[in-house]
């Protein structure tokens, strides 16, 4: 068992309020930070908000607003949902903070000093929607981006590079071991990546005014990872006079991301991480995306789903149960109102909900409401809860929750099934039999209520 667990979820892009797949993120985090604190660690989940760049300043701009006020309200949207779907998050960066900004500042002048950055020019194919130089060979015909399909600028300006070409065969190293990036196959594209030598990597612009400034530099702003990564150790202190949550929880247990930017996290990351002489995480989680109708749930694309009207209308736990139990272990999912409806009323309002609701019945009626001494039993359902709570920590050790719901659902059909096979209501009119009614602690006072998950019209 483990008596510290550091887990995070990527900062969320200050551009948009959250959709349902950046919630799938943040409750699959939390559902794991859940799992470790009930089994006695200390834990610190980190999640937060990603607020500088172009993109950023682009969209404050469009409306008509001063950035800073954009991303405040952004990330007040961002807090707002986490805190309606029940993300029991212990600390919320925002990379617009004087924290972040401070100790940004410090590991950009120390990687400087060191000879780990160095200026240089950069000159390409860039695509200012996606923040991306593109290699001419990924250009699409007419000049535009492989990835949004925008028109790409040719850009020339000169830019610090880190030295990312350094340690490619320390992430080569890394990524062999087992654990480090998960599921597998997504990190076997990685390392088939990395064997091939990496290049280094622009860190600074100089037209992107809204960033953190390079310090001995102000005409260049550090660009995407410097900043962005470096917000799971600058929220726990980093560099400060204060680094006593760096000490106790770095480095992360697991980062839990989506597959678009787990290379990000499995190779700058920790090439960033050796240059400083620390530790690297321990895992890195590349989750697949919430899809709808085959297409990835997304701002640029516009088919995203909001949340709250979800809460709203089914409950925080239903929602939180559907996306748990329907995404799958790396590949995609799909999303779908109809998926959701149909979950909570089978799993929730039927096999959950008839189980409750049988059992206070017969409680109530056969014992007046107070749980009877348990009896001797036949140990049926102690051997399968034991065995659920075992299939539980081992589904969840292995991060799928999705498998842990399905086991404790089966000990849920178990107990429907048991109930049906000793039919209590006959066991209850044989006075001899009645202690085998027993089973939950004794004295405790259960009265019937209304039921927890109500059948959904579907
Ligand atoms: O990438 N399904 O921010 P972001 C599942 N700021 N997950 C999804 C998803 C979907 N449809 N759409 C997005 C960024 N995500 C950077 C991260 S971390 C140092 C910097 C996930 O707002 C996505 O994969 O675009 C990522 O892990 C997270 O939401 C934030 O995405
Ligand atoms: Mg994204």
């Amino acid at each position: 068992m483990r008596s510290t667990f550091y887990i995070t979820t990527a900062i969320f892009y200050a551009n948009g309020p959250l959709h349902i797949g950046h919630c799938y993120e943040s409750v699959l985090a939390d559902s794991l930070a859940r799992y470790h604190r009930a089994r006695g660690a200390r834990v610190h989940l980190l999640t937060g908000t990603d607020e500088h760049g172009m993109k950023i300043e682009r969209k404050a701009a469009a409306a008509g607003r001063p950035p800073q006020a954009w991303v405040d309200e952004i990330a007040g949207a961002v807090r707002h949902v986490s805190d309606r779907l029940g993300i029991s998050y212990d600390d919320f960066i925002r990379t617009s903070e004087p924290r972040h900004v401070t100790a940004v500042q410090a590991i950009f002048t120390r990687l400087w000093e060191q000879g780990d950055i160095y200026l240089d020019q950069y000159e390409g194919w860039y695509c200012h929607y996606d923040e991306t130089f593109w290699p001419a060979g990924r250009v699409l015909p007419g000049d535009l981006c492989p990835q949004c399909s925008r028109p790409l600028e040719w850009t020339r300006e000169p830019t610090y590079k880190f030295r990312l070409s350094k340690y490619a065969s320390a992430i080569a190293a890394l990524l062999v071991r087992p654990g480090f990036v998960v599921p597998e196959s997504r990190c076997n594209e990685m390392l088939a990546f990395v064997r091939q030598g990496l290049d280094d990597i622009a860190v600074s612009r100089t037209t992107v005014a809204w960033g953190i400034p390079v310090p001995f530099d102000p005409a260049h702003t550090i660009y995407v990872w410097i900043d962005a990564l470096s917000n799971y150790i600058t929220a726990l202190g980093y560099g400060t006079a204060d680094s006593t949550l760096y000490r106790t929880f770095w480095p992360a247990d697991l980062h839990v991301v989506g597959k678009d930017i787990a290379r990000f996290h499995a190779v700058i990351w920790p090439a960033l991480l050796l240059a400083l002489g620390e530790p690297v995480p321990a895992g890195i989680l590349g989750h697949g995306w919430l899809n709808v109708g085959g297409e990835k749930i997304s701002k640029s694309r516009g088919n995203t789903v909001d949340p709250l009207p979800l809460i709203e209308r089914y409950g925080v736990d239903a929602v939180r149960y559907y996306l748990l139990r329907e995404m799958p272990f790396g590949p995609d999912g799909n999303y779908s109102e109809e998926g959701l409806v149909h979950r909570t009323n089978t799993d929730l309002a039927n096999d959950l909900g008839n189980l409750l609701s049988r059992t206070t019945m017969m409680i109530d009626k056969f014992v007046r409401g107070v749980v009877p001494a348990p009896g001797a039993g036949d140990g049926v359902l102690e051997a399968a809860t034991a065995q659920a709570v075992r299939a539980v920590e081992q589904h969840m050790e292995r991060l799928q929750p999705a498998d842990a719901l399905a086991a404790l659902f089966r000990l849920v059909s178990r107990a429907n099934k048991y109930i049906e096979e000793q039919s209590p209501w006959s066991l209850a009119k044989k006075p001899a039999e009645a202690e085998r009614l027993g089973g939950v602690p004794a004295g405790t006072q259960i009265r019937r209520g209304a039921p927890l998950f109500p059948r959904i019209q579907e």
